[in-house]
């Protein structure tokens, strides 16, 4: 480990130059404009782990955009195989004049990185791709078999994610998963995620006349499209802060006393968490801490609406239309389908009469929870805490990452969420930034790992045999 640990110290500054090349991409996969540079973001990764010494590596194409998979099977057929998940894709930039400094053309200030996908996720990706690197280039081979698969549309759902699963079961197969695309705790806190939500996302359009009307003429005669949205989304939510939809909470787990102890364990300092969000006040669902709230609890959150006059001043109409896209954070045992099904109608039955609603589905992703009992969570937490020189924090996460809980379910294996970025990371917003420290320490964490797996008892980590199976397909 010396001399790799070594290297990794010598080529910190090469390792953040390589990866401003690969943030130059503007891989918005939300964006249909931008579909031959998510492409290119794919063919550069592919020729970059080529150049880090992968035995094979292809684009895998789907009816979307590119995800890249690579494999590095050097070390003795009897060493485990960790698979490394990462995505390549990023999230839109806009507002553009917020950005301190271009979001594609990556800068230094302070220690950190600013720009689009510095953390999530190419920093991330990078920090698997450095480690595996700096073995080659040493000591010749990883200690572990190592794949990688890099996705393009994680940003927008994952829709085509289940199919590469299934097509290229054996390719994937491995005895565990590694995804580095969560944040720590706080500064300089190695921080292993053992729990994210998962989403049902939805869009709900409400219609009422045929064009828009003049409300003098017709106000009052017929319902505003317009009003009506806005009262059935303010019949989502009681007066507790609680989804007020029938069977939403129905198969939520509740949070055991260990698992509440666990998190009011946490240094969270919720004044300074407060103020990083710039709102007044805390707020959410009665009874619940806010870590409680944010990790381990459903939510039910309006992320737009739209409908009527939005130009400047004032137009007296009666608007056709109106709609609401409306994301649902889900815990276990929640199942995206049940949950759209559940709001839709909720909607319907809430829907005045003199209005025609339509709830559409959009995407969504289950919730996971890590099998902590699993040695391998020890190992993590070891190679992780050597790395930085702490001790390990388990902490949860809100957001959702639908790749976790599909390859767990398909494997059964454990996945383990090593993450790099900081809670103010301005991760899908602009000034999005990296902790170049967090990069450097997170590229040694991921060589200590691939070190500590290889060391496993061979009970613990089971042998070729069980990793060369094929994924169960459902
Ligand atoms: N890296 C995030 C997931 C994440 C966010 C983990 C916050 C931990 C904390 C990922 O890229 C992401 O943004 N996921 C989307 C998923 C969705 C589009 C299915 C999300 O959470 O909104
Ligand atoms: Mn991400
Ligand atoms: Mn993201």
């Amino acid at each position: 480990m010396d001399e790799v640990l070594a290297f990794i110290d010598e080529h910190r500054d090469r390792f953040v130059a390589d990866l401003v090349r690969w943030v130059r991409i503007p891989s918005v996969s939300s964006d249909p404009a931008r579909a031959a540079d998510v492409r290119a973001s794919a063919e550069h990764l592919e020729a970059h782990l080529r150049s880090a010494g992968a035995d094979r590596v292809e684009i895998w194409q789907t009816r979307g955009h590119p995800a890249v998979f690579a494999e590095w099977l050097g070390a003795p057929s009897t060493a485990p195989t960790l698979l490394v998940y990462g995505h390549h894709d990023v999230q839109p930039v806009d507002p553009l004049n917020l950005w301190l400094s271009p979001p594609f053309e990556a800068t230094v200030r302070d220690n950190r990185l600013f720009g689009r996908g510095v953390v999530d996720d190419k920093g991330q990706v990078y920090v698997h791709a450095k480690a595996i690197e700096s073995f080659i280039a040493t000591v010749g081979r990883p200690p572990i078999r190592l794949k990688m698969i890099v996705e393009g549309e994680e940003e927008i759902g994952s829709a085509h994610l289940d199919g590469l699963l299934r097509d290229h079961a054996v390719d994937l197969a491995s005895d565990f998963v590694c995804v580095s695309d969560t944040a720590m705790f706080g500064r300089g806190i190695p921080s292993l995620c053992i729990g994210l939500r998962g989403l049902a996302y939805l869009e709900v359009y409400v219609e009422g006349p045929s064009v828009d009307l003049h409300s003098g003429s017709f106000g009052g005669g017929v319902l505003n499209p317009v009003n009506a949205l806005a009262k059935m989304i303010a019949s989502l939510h009681d007066d507790d802060g609680r989804v007020a939809v029938r069977g939403f909470y129905d198969h939520v787990r509740p949070l055991s006393a260990g698992e509440r102890e666990m998190i009011a364990r946490l240094p969270f300092d919720e004044a300074e968490w407060l103020a990083s969000t710039g709102s007044p006040m805390v707020a959410g669902e009665k009874g619940y801490s806010t870590l409680e709230r944010i990790w381990a609890r459903p939510t039910l959150d309006c992320s737009g609406i739209s409908g009527g006059f939005q130009g400047e001043g004032a137009k007296t109409i009666i608007p056709s239309r109106a709609s609401a896209k409306i994301g649902c954070r889900l815990v276990p045992d929640q199942e995206p389908e049940d949950i759209v099904n559940s709001v839709r109608e909720h909607l319907l039955r809430v829907a005045p009469p003199g209005v025609r609603v339509r709830v559409e589905y959009r995407h969504g992703g289950r919730p996971y929870l890590a099998p902590t009992d699993h040695p391998v969570y020890e190992v993590a937490k070891r190679a992780f805490s050597k790395a930085f020189g702490k001790p390990t924090a388990f902490i949860r996460e809100g957001g959702s990452i639908p790749f976790v809980r599909t390859i767990a379910d398909a494997t059964g294996k454990p996945c383990l969420l090593m993450g790099f970025g900081q809670p103010d990371e301005n991760s899908h917003a602009p000034n999005e930034w990296l902790d170049l420290e967090n990069y450097h320490l997170g590229i040694k964490s991921a060589a200590y790992l691939y070190d500590e797996i290889a060391r496993m008892a061979p009970d613990q980590a089971p042998p070729t045999a069980a990793s060369s199976q094929p994924l169960e397909s459902e």
